[in-house]
């Protein structure tokens, strides 16, 4: 395929924004297409508020085999490339729709988890949100308050943390150069990122061996996988 690589110095402010498609090549699987999640699985019965309350052990279940499929991948030459962006630029924000932490194991710090992390637990109870970096299922299940805890995660129908968004709203609105990876772009809000970007004009790129949802909406469209393009795209 012929790519167009950038030069990030010629950009002030860039965003990567993922999917589960860019932990695909490290083994976790997506959730829509062949092999997806939520076609082995119900998210009605896994992955909302009312399914918790309803039996949070099952929904603890699935979530801890999630944080144990995650602990057997590792992140690819694409985290990498990142990563080594982050490095050298200033102003390079990733944000993230995946929960699973494959960026931060990459070495990126500055990362916006738009849905939350399968490393935290709150209780919504006393209201606190904390890391569970047990090497394997959840440390806890229950808080010391006697309430059960939750991963700290935004199922289908939950809002998302209005702080999380004010920042990613930010990021997108001000970079320009936004490049999507490996997201279907079906799941909103963040399915509306590519549209704010594209309207403040930014040089918008999307990197997926699909076309998505938000296709269209790109100045330039690379069909191929993450740890492929990433590489390529940047020369490195
Ligand atoms: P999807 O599973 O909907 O889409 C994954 C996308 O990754 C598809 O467009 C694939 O074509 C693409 N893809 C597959 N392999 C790839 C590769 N090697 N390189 C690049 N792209 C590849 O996942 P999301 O769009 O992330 O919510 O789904 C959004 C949200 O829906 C998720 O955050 C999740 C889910 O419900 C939560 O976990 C809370």
């Amino acid at each position: 395929m012929n790519i167009k690589t950038i030069d990030i110095n010629k950009f002030k402010r860039i965003v990567f924004f993922t999917g589960a498609g860019m932990s695909a090549e490290s083994g976790v699987p997506t959730y829509r297409g062949e092999g997806g999640v939520w076609h082995e699985y119900n998210w009605r019965e896994y992955a909302c508020q009312e399914a918790w309350e309803t039996d949070p052990e099952k929904v603890f279940d699935f979530h801890d085999l999630r944080r144990e499929e995650a602990l057997k991948c590792f992140p690819h030459k694409g985290h990498e490339v990142i990563t080594a962006i982050q490095e050298v630029h200033a102003n390079v924000l990733v944000v993230t729709q995946n929960i699973d932490g494959m960026h931060q194991r990459a070495g990126s710090n500055n990362v916006i988890e738009l849905h939350g992390s399968i490393w935290r637990v709150r209780c919504d109870r006393e209201g606190w949100v904390k890391d569970d970096l047990n090497h394997g299922p959840f440390e806890k299940r229950k808080c010391d308050c006697g309430a059960c805890l939750r991963p700290d995660i935004i199922w289908f129908s939950d809002m998302l943390d209005p702080n999380t968004v004010q920042q990613a709203d930010a990021a997108v609105s001000q970079c320009d150069l936004f490049i999507s990876i490996g997201t279907s772009g079906v799941v909103w809000p963040a399915a509306g990122y590519p549209q704010l970007a594209k309207s403040t004009g930014a040089l918008c790129i999307e990197l997926n061996p699909q076309p998505s949802e938000q296709s269209l909406i790109y100045d330039r469209v690379y069909k191929g996988k993450a740890g492929e393009l990433l590489p390529q795209l940047f020369n490195m």
